[in-house]
């Protein structure tokens, strides 16, 4: 008896936290990536040799990338004016979902 409270004690805490930390939506991030597409390419791969591929990046420096363009600590001309929209959820959904694609 007792080690079935056990259990569901530790079951309960787990739900807790896991719907309390959330994750990166990879759908919400493909949505958002429309605007990307006319410089990045579709699925992250870029045409022009000066426009960087997305595909396959590490998930955590896309989104120091996006923040750096917010932020005005890396600047670009067309880069820059593309981040200024975006909230802290879609940078983490835009980063999970170009470091998804394989
Ligand atoms: C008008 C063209 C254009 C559009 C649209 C655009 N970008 Fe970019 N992006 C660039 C260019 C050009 C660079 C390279 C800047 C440089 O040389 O520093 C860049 C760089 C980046 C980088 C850094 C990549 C690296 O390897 O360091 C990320 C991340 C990025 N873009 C994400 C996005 C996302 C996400 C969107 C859509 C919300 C987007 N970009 C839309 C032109 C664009």
């Amino acid at each position: 008896m007792r080690a079935r409270i056990m259990i569901l004690l530790a079951a309960s805490t787990f739900l807790l936290i896991s719907t309390n930390i959330k994750a990166a939506d990879i759908e919400a991030g493909k949505t958002k990536s429309q605007t990307c597409i006319a410089c990045h390419g579709v699925e992250g791969v870029s045409s022009n040799s000066l426009w960087p591929n997305l595909k396959g990046q590490q998930k955590g420096y896309l989104a120091k990338q996006i923040k750096a363009f917010k932020s005005g600590s890396r600047k670009d001309p067309l880069m820059s004016s593309m981040v200024t929209a975006l909230t802290g959820d879609d940078i983490e959904n835009l980063a999970a979902y170009y470091s998804s694609l394989k």
